[in-house]
Parts: structure tokens; C-alpha cells; sequence
């Protein structure tokens, strides 16, 4: 048998992507959990440890044993990994300051892993602990300001640790250090293309749905419309039935293109629709938190699911749930081990669905597959780009761009070393009382975000950047900084938030700040230039009103996102075009990077 990778998952977020872009440099890997026997993984060609959310010298933290130190073949550590590997080496591995996002990287010994990449790098990172001291054997490859052992060699046994993540597409030299690795140091090589994999999945879905029939949950976005074509490919036709419930949490005219793009690929017939947008709105009244925001309408798109089945008079047992659930959806639910940290719980991840996999009920052929591949995946399938391109939208919708708050608050000051950081770049900052999901090393976080004004009206794309990574660093109370770009505010810390729950009036609003969004980016032909553009109504209030977030991101996977540097001139049309709605005070640019805030709100 060829020898492949083992991937020993220690509770990243980042873990499968690491199996992934072994796969993309053609290499076969398997991911394991960390009591895997040593004897066992001494039958791959190499290991890579991962990273994971907790501190090597915590109780209870995951562990391997020390037995693949004496196994003869290479191993890779990948921060919480690479932590691993110094600490069982002899290191010392110490809570530091912490460095989230873009991070300048020094190359300090030319060595086998950094070989053909510059002396000074980009890497993402996204850790608070740090290897502060090694024994003499291991070699510092790596520094940056903040971390002097950001990689570190024994190149006698082949053992490497790096405290960046070469396996997300921010790290500019990730995939050639992996390619090194694999191929320089285990001695691997191989090469494949995305087409060839659709065969495989008709052939999967085939053995997995038997003499079954698949009742699919499609939303009209890529990936549930990639996963049901997949599916009408592999079964005949009256074995499938597409179910699409309009939440009234959609994008405007959402609904009219789902049909039309069924209608040209001839499925839709095999498409139920049913209009639940009052039911959705009378659930989520009153409900604030993000978490619980998302897992009522998961339950919700259940219930609605069941009882169509039963109006169709479909029996449950001849049946399997068709979801187009990718990778990033199940890790940031809290991973396929249990071992990940729950960063937000994705619609179809909710307790119900998690019954029904457990019952063996779901299928889902796209589990392992992230946002690029399924674009590649759709157009090798003939879907229209204008389809594979779209940028994805979460299944629970316009809810969780959609802030929420039980009570009324003002903003804060920012301290006074931050004040000062930000005022000798001539910003003004304030602490918003308002919080939002991030993910810092590994883990969930639910923060308030620090809003800037410039006092010269300029966007300095540069000197957002490196505040923003800066705050989000040193001031733990923040995982997120936003900067006004329009908006008659007399002063930042004049803002005060309202109380505010998801009400149809509130949804119309953002409904129609996201169209202006889409449709202008349209116009100047930029719709391809970013990833993502989530747009988020925040009760931020300076004269009553509330304020909406442009939240442009450019990403290949949703695991890791920079903010999109979008043509001034664009950004204040749109930003002039939003405030003139009825009800809106204030438009911000969100400007942090993923690390450390995610790309959604919520
Ligand atoms: P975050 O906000 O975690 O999002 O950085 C990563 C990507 O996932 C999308 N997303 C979802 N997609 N159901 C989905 O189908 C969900 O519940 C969900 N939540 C987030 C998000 O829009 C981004 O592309």
C-alpha cells in the first residue's frame, strides 16, 4: 500500500484543512484522533500534529505519546502541535502576549523547510501561548516580534515545529513550506484534479443512498444546489425531492433565482417550496443570542422538513435528508472528534440534525469539501459561474446579520495606552457596547467591538490594517474593529445602543442595504473581486436610528478571511447610497481579519 500522511487532530480549526491541502499537492492523508497507537501511525511516511484551542500544560490538555519521538519518521508540529512537539522535546512552552491575523515572519536559519521562500514572510498565526525556550539540540528557524521560536528544526531526526499555520492560503509560502515537508522531507509525490472526483462522489452517494430516496433541504446557494445536482446525477429521478422554505430571512429576489437556475439544469419539478417566513419571525422574537439564534431556525427548518415529508405522505424509513453541509460548517459547529471548539453551532448542525446523522439519516456529499472546491466541483458539473460564484450566505440568513440587544448601553473609552496608539495615527476610538463572535487561538469568542473614525476623513486601507491586528491583540476586550466611513456622528462616544430584537421592519431595512451592496458592486463589476460581502444591521444609535456594517471579505475557504480592499470611490457610493435610507444613522467598514473576528456577526 502507497504510504500517506497522518494527521493527528488535536482540536484545530484548522485541522482538516491541513488534509486538504496535502490533497491539493496530491498527496493522500488520514486524520486521527491523539490516542492513536504509535505502532500504528509508524506506517505512514510522515505526522503532523495540529493545532487545537487549549495549553500544552494544561490539565486534561490532548497528549500523543512520546513514542512517535522514536518511531524514524519525520513529524511536523502546527502551533498547539508545535508547542506539543518542543514541550515533549524539552522546551519551554509559556501564556504570552498572543498574535492573531497577518504576522510578520523572519527566517532566521536557511533551512530544509523554508527552502525557496523570502527571508521575510507573511504568516497567520493565532496563539497565546508560545516555545519561549529550546534545548540545544533544536534549532530557532523562525521569529517574529512577538515570538522567538515561531519555527523551530532537529534536523538530525527530521522533527519540525511551526507556530504559524502553513495550511490557510494567508500564510503566503503555507502550501510550498507543506509541499517541502511532504515531499523534501517524507520523501512523498503525487498530482490530482478536481474533475476526476465527480465520478467517485456519483459512486459514493449510489452505496450510501441503496434502493433509498434522498429529500434534499436546497437554499439556492452554491452549495446545497452543487450537493442536489450531485445527487439528481447519481439516482433517478423521481428518488429525489428538493424541499426550499422561505424563511423571509433571505436576500431580496433570492427565491425567483433559485427557481429559475432548477429550471435550467430541469429539476424543477422535483422542487417543493413553502413559504414559513411568519413562523420563522415569531420564533426569533425575543431571541438575542447568537447561538440560540441559530439553533431555533435549524429546529425550525426540521420541523418544516418533517412535516412536508408527511404531507407528501413519505415514509421516514425509505428516506435519507439531502444537506449540502461543507467542511467549515461542521468544524466551526465543534468538529467532526469533539474535540474543536464550538465557534458558532451552522443551521445544519443543530441537536436535531446531529440525531438524525447519528440515526445514519443524513447524507451529505460535500462533508469534506470546501468553498473553492465546490465552485470547482459545480462548474466541472455545467452550473453556471453566475451560480458557482455567488458569494455563500448563511443558511440561517438575514437573522444573524441582524444584531440583537436585550438592553440599552453607552460606548466606552478605550485605555489609555490604546488611545494613544490610535490617536498618533490620528484616529478617534471608542469601545462599542456591542459584542460579536470571533475565533482566537482556536477558541470561540464573544467580544465588543472598537469603532475608529479618522480625523481626516481618509480610508488608509495600510494603517487600518495594522491597527486592527493591533487592538485585537493587545486589548483582550475586542476581537473586532470597525471604521466609520459615512454617517453625521458629532462624536464616536455618543453612540448608544437600543434595545433590539429580529422584526420584519428591521429585516426590510438590511434587506434592502444588501441589495444596494450587491447591485453596486455589480455595476462597477467588482462582485468577483470578493469572497464575501456580508452586510450587518448593528442597534448602534446616534439620533435614533441604527447602523449597518459592510463587511467585504476576500478568503478561499471561510476559514480564514482578510478584509477586501474595496475601491474607495465604491466603498463611499455605497456607504452614500445606505445612509440615505430611512432609519440608518451611521455606515462602518468592518476591518478585521479572520483571525481575530469571523466573517459573520453572529
Ligand atoms: P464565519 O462567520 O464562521 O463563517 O467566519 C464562515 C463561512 O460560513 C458561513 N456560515 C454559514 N453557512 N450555515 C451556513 O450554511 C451557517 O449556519 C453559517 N454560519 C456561517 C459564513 O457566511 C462564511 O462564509
Amino acid at each position: 500500500m502507497e504510504k500517506t500522511i497522518a494527521i493527528v487532530d488535536l482540536g484545530g480549526q484548522y485541522c482538516h484543512l491541513i488534509w486538504r491541502q496535502l490533497r491539493r499537492l496530491g498527496v493522500e492523508s488520514e486524520i486521527y484522533g491523539p490516542s492513536t497507537s504509535s505502532e500504528f501511525l509508524a506506517k505512514h511516511a510522515g505526522i503532523i500534529l495540529s493545532g487545537g484551542p487549549q495549553s500544552v500544560y494544561e490539565k486534561g490538555a490532548p497528549k500523543v505519546s512520546e513514542d512517535i519521538l522514536r518511531l524514524n519518521i519525520p513529524l511536523l508540529g502546527i502551533c498547539y502541535g508545535h508547542q506539543l512537539l518542543a514541550q515533549m522535546l524539552g522546551a519551554d512552552v509559556r501564556k504570552g502576549e498572543g498574535e492573531f491575523g497577518p504576522t510578520k515572519l523572519s527566517v532566521v536559519a536557511q533551512d530544509t523547510l523554508f527552502r525557496g521562500t523570502p527571508q521575510e514572510q507573511i504568516v497567520w498565526m493565532s496563539h497565546t501561548d508560545s516555545v519561549t525556550k529550546l534545548p540545544s539540540e533544536l534549532l530557532t528557524l523562525a521569529s517574529t516580534s512577538q515570538c522567538r521560536n515561531a519555527a523551530f528544526s532537529d534536523v538530525r531526526r527530521h522533527f519540525y515545529g511551526v507556530q504559524f499555520h502553513p495550511e490557510v492560503v494567508h500564510t503566503e509560502n503555507g502550501l510550498k513550506i507543506l509541499r517541502t515537508f511532504v515531499s523534501s522531507v517524507c520523501g512523498l509525490r503525487a498530482s490530482k484534479d478536481i474533475k476526476y472526483r465527480i465520478k467517485p462522489l456519483v459512486d459514493k452517494i449510489r452505496a450510501r443512498v441503496g434502493r433509498k430516496s434522498v429529500f434534499f433541504l436546497v437554499s439556492g446557494g452554491v452549495d446545497s444546489t452543487v450537493a442536489f445536482v450531485l445527487c439528481a446525477k447519481a439516482l433517478p429521478k423521481d428518488r429525489i425531492w428538493g424541499l426550499y422554505v422561505d424563511t423571509g430571512l433571505m436576500r431580496k429576489d433570492e427565491t425567483e433565482a433559485l427557481r429559475i437556475n432548477l429550471a435550467r439544469l430541469g429539476l424543477l419539478d422535483r422542487l417543493k417550496t413553502r413559504d414559513r417566513s411568519a413562523d420563522f419571525l415569531e420564533n426569533l422574537r425575543g431571541v438575542s443570542n447568537p447561538e440560540t439564534k441559530r439553533q431555533m431556525i435549524g429546529r425550525l427548518f426540521v420541523q418544516v422538513q418533517s412535516e412536508v415529508m408527511h404531507e407528501l405522505g413519505i415514509d421516514d424509513r425509505r428516506w435519507l435528508l439531502g444537506q449540502g453541509t461543507i467542511y467549515p460548517d461542521t468544524i466551526e459547529s465543534g468538529g467532526a472528534r469533539g474535540l474543536a471548539a464550538v465557534i458558532k453551532t451552522h443551521h445544519n448542525r443543530c441537536p436535531e440534525i446531529l440525531e438524525m446523522i447519528r440515526k445514519g439519516r443524513v447524507i451529505e456529499p460535500l462533508a469534506e469539501f470546501y468553498k473553492d472546491d465546490v465552485r470547482e466541483l459545480g462548474k466541472a458539473l455545467g452550473l453556471e459561474p453566475k451560480l458557482t460564484n455567488r458569494w455563500p450566505f448563511p443558511g440561517p440568513g438575514l437573522a444573524i446579520r441582524c444584531l440583537c440587544s436585550r438592553t440599552t448601553a453607552k460606548s466606552s473609552k478605550i485605555n489609555d495606552a490604546l488611545r494613544k496608539c490610535v490617536a498618533a495615527l490620528n484616529y478617534e476610538g471608542v469601545l462599542l457596547p456591542i459584542k460579536s463572535v470571533g475565533v482566537q487561538g482556536d477558541a470561540r469568542t464573544y467580544r465588543k467591538v472598537v469603532a475608529l473614525r479618522d480625523g481626516g476623513d481618509e480610508i488608509d486601507y495600510e494603517k487600518l490594517q495594522r491597527l486592527s491586528t493591533e487592538l485585537c491583540n493587545v486589548h483582550t476586550a475586542t476581537n473586532r474593529v470597525v471604521v466609520l466611513i459615512s454617517g453625521r456622528v458629532k462624536s464616536l462616544e455618543s453612540a448608544t445602543i437600543k434595545r433590539a430584537t429580529v422584526t420584519r421592519p428591521r429585516v426590510e431595512l438590511l434587506r434592502e442595504a444588501d441589495h444596494i451592496v450587491r447591485s453596486k458592486m455589480e455595476a462597477h463589476g467588482l462582485v468577483e473581486s470578493v469572497w464575501q460581502f456580508p452586510v450587518v444591521l448593528v442597534p448602534i444609535s446616534f439620533h435614533g436610528g441604527e447602523s449597518i456594517i459592510l463587511r467585504p471579505v476576500n478568503s478561499t475557504d471561510g476559514m480564514t478571511a482578510s478584509f477586501a480592499r474595496l475601491p474607495k470611490d465604491v466603498l463611499r457610493r455605497i456607504a452614500g447610497e445606505i445612509i440615505e435610507l430611512s432609519g440608518v444613522d451611521a455606515v462602518f467598514l468592518d476591518v478585521t481579519s479572520k483571525p481575530p473576528a469571523t466573517i459573520e456577526w453572529e
